[in-house]
């Protein structure tokens, strides 16, 4: 059935790397409108911009103080608001993050729940409980936070409250309807603004498990293990969606919900995608795969078993701001390339995160004093900080910040992203850039890879995918040495230069018309 996101191409906008437009080396609101044209041209139908509230940026952002109102350093809701409108007016959606799960200790809510102390109503709208042992002095339970160090902190009347992440973002009660409420009518905020939709963040997290049970001592924190915890992905979370959905219905134009959800099965992650639940969720299982045809294969057969019985969309993801770049990842631009190929010939929606499309690899070597991300982030099979994959994108220019802003970029950029640029590589056929735009230009003209909810397999060497949609084929050689394999049409665009139709190149993508 419709639906434009179905399909779209969907590119992640990190606000304080994308554009700086007044000097301060902190991408803003304004960057992003001006670069609209930009995203434009490269050919995606959306644009999702992580979080732009007010907040004190403990978690980048991810820590919101106010839901309404735009944070200083971004810009103002004026700014927002021309975002959007321009956005549309070049027919691009727009989906702002939304985050739900939890709030920055600077929230009015959370300040008035310390204020007014144990059992006064505004502490219910969080999770506060009185500490275990004598005198209160160990936390109410044995949880710790994605971030490393008990998920919870004791305030100065002896109650402890509880964050999943840092301890800068206690989480909602969201069983309180007070909680329910307010989001619903946040929503509502963005949605009479004219946003598209919400990427939901944490989106498995709201709901706890009753009386917020121990996790065992010996269990590890691993998120994409097959293992229920007793605050991730609890039955309770879905009906929260469903009364969202009831509230993105109520909007004409297709407004659409994406949860970020970390579950143990591609099938426990459909489950927020039945038909009166959300529209998409990111693909993580895909995500958290290896440059292997195998691994691939399965990972891609999964998931398209998975959504097809809940009749959404499936997902791809190879990069965000909490991941390693797949550049990096991967250990090559050729493989990163060959990676993008393959995912963009897939059914269903794909997303792009800034600076993929220019073959970005992730910056290893920041020094610590630069690093502003808050601590070691445990998930996605990681462990690691991740302001490598949030520098600044580079767009033109032979000196830093390559004509990001006119003052500099909050983390450093590499020498060697001068080529990288937009402008370096703009006009080049060779480039990253100019492969994502052809891919793109492909892909909004070729009907077979638009609809479809599945691949046929075609038979192929070992380390070699094949699958054919329509009269669109896909062949990609993960291994590193080049493989013979009879071309299976006229080739429409390659990873890598194919000298040899019936050759593929090592760790290439080749699109086929045949
Ligand atoms: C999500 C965000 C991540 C953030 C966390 C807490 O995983 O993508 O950046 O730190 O939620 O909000």
């Amino acid at each position: 059935q419709p639906g434009w996101w179905r399909e779209a191409v969907i590119y992640q906008v990190y606000p304080r790397s994308f554009a700086d437009s007044n000097g301060d080396g902190m991408g803003d609101l304004e960057g992003i409108r001006s670069r609209l044209p930009y995203l434009k041209e490269l050919g995606v139908d959306a644009v999702w911009l992580s979080p732009f509230y007010a907040s004190p940026q403990a978690d980048a952002g991810y820590d919101v103080a106010d839901y309404r109102a735009i944070d200083p350093m971004f810009g103002t809701l004026h700014d927002a608001d021309a975002v959007i409108r321009e956005a549309h007016a070049l027919d691009l959606r727009i989906i702002v993050d939304l985050v739900p799960n939890h709030c920055s200790d600077q929230h009015e809510w959370f300040k008035q729940a310390l204020r007014e102390g144990p059992g006064t109503p505004l502490r219910e709208r969080f999770h506060f409980r009185p500490g275990r042992g004598a005198g209160g002095e160990e936390p109410p339970n044995d949880w710790e936070s994605i971030f490393g160090g008990p998920a919870w902190t004791r305030v100065p009347d002896g109650e402890w409250y509880l964050h999943l992440f840092a301890p800068e973002q206690p989480d909602f009660n969201w069983e309180h309807p007070a909680v329910q409420d307010e989001f619903r009518s946040i929503l509502r905020f963005w949605l009479d603004l004219g946003a598209d939709g919400f990427r939901i963040d944490v989106a498995h997290g709201l709901v706890k498990a009753p009386g917020l049970p121990d996790l065992g001592r010996d269990e590890q924190l691993k998120l994409l293990g097959n293992q229920v915890l007793p605050f991730f992905d609890q039955d309770g979370v879905h009906e929260i969606y469903r009364s969202w959905r009831l509230v993105l219905d109520e909007y004409a134009g297709d407004r659409i919900g994406v949860a970020e959800a970390w579950t143990p099965s591609a099938d426990r992650t459909a489950m927020y995608l039945r038909p009166d639940e959300l529209h998409q969720a990111f693909n993580f299982h895909y995500l958290n795969t290896d440059w292997d045809a195998e691994a691939l294969r399965g990972a891609i057969d999964d998931s398209l078993d998975s959504m097809r019985p809940v009749g959404a969309p499936t997902t791809w993801v190879l990069s965000n701001h909490d991941v390693v770049r797949h550049r990096t990842r991967f250990g090559s631009l050729e493989r990163a390339r060959a990676a993008a190929l393959l995912m963009l010939a897939l059914p269903g929606s794909a997303y792009v995160y800034q600076g993929e499309e220019l073959g970005l690899p992730e910056v290893t070597d920041l020094p610590d004093e630069v690093r502003q991300d808050p601590s070691f982030f445990k998930a996605n099979g990681q462990d690691g900080l991740r302001d490598g994959c949030r520098v600044p994108i580079p767009w033109s220019g032979e000196e830093a910040p390559y004509g990001f802003g006119t003052g500099g970029s909050w983390l450093p950029q590499p020498a060697e992203w001068a080529g990288l640029s937009v402008a370096a590589q703009t006009g080049d056929p060779a480039s990253t850039l100019e492969l994502y735009r052809a891919a793109l230009r492909i892909r909004r003209a070729h009907p077979a890879l638009g609809a479809g909810d599945g691949v046929e397999w075609l038979p192929a060497p070992e380390g070699v995918l094949a699958f054919r949609r329509g009269d669109f084929v896909c062949t990609a050689n993960t291994t590193d040495v080049p493989v013979r394999l009879p071309a299976p049409g006229t080739a429409l665009l390659s990873s890598t230069d194919l000298a040899e139709p019936d050759l593929l190149p090592a760790d290439s993508t080749v699109w086929w018309q045949g």
